[in-house]
């Protein structure tokens, strides 16, 4: 068993898990945030990535253990009003098709845009290996060039729907995160 502790998307967890889980099983088993999407469980797809630290790690390949003491922010912890620049330009821009690999391609392109906004094509393409099996790349550039051109305030959307929880949504509460059990 490894005993780890981190912080979830604002919020501290801690506990004990055996030493082979992973930190996208501990997220959506374990936590119960299902957001974190697994495509393939091989390191290919991109479909599990979120920030650790600020950075876009595939979270199929971190072992728990690994991420001891980390920050990790998933896609529930993103933006839950869909407020995010790249999430109102992937709308815009309908880059979204069946939308299961789409959390973990927002969380790649909007750690990439925390570093540098004004990505090229090239920048993108080496950033998001993120495989989407739809075909959408050519508006996913797009739609991650116009995120930037929002976070650099060159531009606003006005062709996404307004940054807001449906109704629907509203009803539920954020996933709730149930802690493992707290060390002795
Ligand atoms: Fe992690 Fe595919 S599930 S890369
Ligand atoms: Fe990405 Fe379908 S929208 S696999």
């Amino acid at each position: 068993m490894t005993t780890v502790s981190m912080t979830v998307n604002g919020r501290s967890v801690s506990g004990d898990v055996e030493d082979r889980t992973l930190l996208v099983s501990f997220l959506r088993e374990t936590l119960g945030m299902t957001g974190t999407h697994v495509g393939c469980d091989t390191t290919q797809c991109g479909a599990c990535v979120v920030h650790m630290d600020g950075r876009a790690v595939k979270s199929c390949t971190v072992l728990v253990g690994q991420a001891d003491g980390a920050e990790i922010t998933t896609i529930e912890g993103l933006s839950r009003d869909r407020s995010h620049p790249v999430q109102q330009a992937m709308v815009a821009e309908q880059a979204i098709q069946c939308g299961y690999c789409t959390p973990g391609i927002v969380m790649a392109a909007s750690a990439l845009l925390a570093k540098n906004p004004a990505p090229s094509a090239a920048e993108i393409k080496a950033a998001i290996p993120n495989l989407c099996r739809c075909g959408v790349y050519p508006r996913l550039g797009c739609s991650i060039q116009r995120a930037g051109r929002v976070t650099r305030r060159a531009e606003t959307i006005s062709a996404a729907p307004a940054p807001g929880i449906s109704a629907g949504d509203a009803a539920q509460e954020v996933p709730a995160i149930s802690a493992p059990e707290p060390r002795e």
